[in-house]
């Protein structure tokens, strides 16, 4: 405790990003310190991944409590993700998380990532029930609130949104996002692509194979970059249109590591100007995978006794974002 507030610090490790994060229960954000593994080449290696989390875990929570400016002492709750991800890399978090609980004998909370995500984004916003299109490069999905959890309205049937855009890149040779937008910015030419929507499910691997004849073909990058990223995009803003036009709901947010997007946000903040509701972008750093969203979620949580034991912590790799009880709605 500080000031009267509850403090929980929460632990991050579903994939690249060690993060850990600090908040107390005024919903101030102490810190977010975190640490991204960078595969040499091609994507993540889950065990080297891990291998980093591991090696990084004590500076990056050494500088988180630096940052906030207390000590162990003051840790009212320690929270970790539980998944979806990685299982070496969930495990290695879990870990810690444990560790910690028993050494400082403070209750231990099991965090949803899919719902984390959603949940810092609704704090910083200061938005209630919003609708909210979860892009990154692990899960695509467009969820909201609906008797207690998040419900599926749409997801990837195959490979996610942030997946295929980083996969385009690597094989390309000029990197994962952010590197395909910023190509896309020179590109001239628009190429037809797949698109693919069902109702408000979506699917990208024909984009990526379609990408990547049309480099083989000769294309120009940049072009093909346009093409890729307009398309996916498109289809991302359709399927969260049918999500607001569906639930007449007023709120719209986009998280996960994709919705840094900058051209991404601007389609979504067209279309939602269209149905009369809000869009809020949030802080680029809270997008994408960090500590400080474990942490709001893990406090929540344990204010309305969603603790977990020991026992009961063992990761969940393929833990879907409806599995989560949400009490403090
Ligand atoms: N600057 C950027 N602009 C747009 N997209 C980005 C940028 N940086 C990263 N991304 C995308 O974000 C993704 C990472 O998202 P995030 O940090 O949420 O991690 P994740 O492991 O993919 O998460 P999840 O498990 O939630 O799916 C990358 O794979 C990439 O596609
Ligand atoms: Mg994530």
């Amino acid at each position: 405790m500080r000031g009267g507030e509850i403090i929980c610090l929460g632990i991050e490790s579903t994939a690249h990003t060690f993060g850990v994060g600090i908040v107390d229960s005024s919903g101030a954000i102490l810190a977010n310190e975190l640490d991204t593994y960078r595969p040499l080449s091609g994507g993540i290696h889950p065990r080297e991944a891990a291998q980093h989390h591991a090696t990084v875990a004590h500076t990056v929570l050494e500088r988180a409590l630096r940052h906030a400016g207390i000590g162990f002492e003051n840790v009212d709750v320690v929270a970790f993700s539980y998944g979806p991800g990685l299982g070496p890399c969930l495990r290695t978090g879990a870990t810690l998380g444990r560790a910690l609980a028993l050494k400082l004998v403070r209750p231990l909370v099991a965090v949803n990532h899919g719902v984390a995500h959603i949940e810092v984004g609704k704090l910083l916003t200061g938005f209630r029930d919003p609708v909210a299109l979860y892009v990154a490069g692990g899960n695509t999905l467009v969820t909201t609130l609906h008797e207690g959890r998040y419900r599926v309205l749409g997801e990837t049937l195959d490979i996610a949104a942030g997946n295929c855009l980083d996969a385009f890149g690597i094989k390309a040779g000029i990197g994962p996002m952010p590197e395909p937008e910023n190509r896309a910015r020179s590109g001239k030419r628009l190429y037809s692509m797949p698109i693919n929507v069902k109702g408000m499910d979506v699917s990208f691997s024909g984009i990526l194979t379609a990408a990547e004849k049309l480099v083989e073909g000769g294309v120009p990058v940049e072009d093909v970059a346009l093409s890729v990223t307009e398309a996916v995009y498109a289809m991302l803003t359709e399927v969260l249109e049918r999500a607001v036009a569906l639930t007449m709901k007023r709120e719209v947010l986009l998280v996960g590591g994709l919705a840094r997007s900058r051209r991404l946000q601007e389609m979504v903040e067209e279309m939602v100007k269209i149905h009369g509701a809000e869009f809020k972008p949030i802080p680029d750093q809270y997008l994408g995978d960090n500590g400080a969203m474990i942490a709001w979620t893990g406090l929540k949580m344990y204010q309305h006794g969603q603790l977990t034991t020991i026992e009961q912590s063992i990761v969940k790799p393929k833990l879907r974002i409806d599995e989560t009880e949400v009490l403090w709605h």
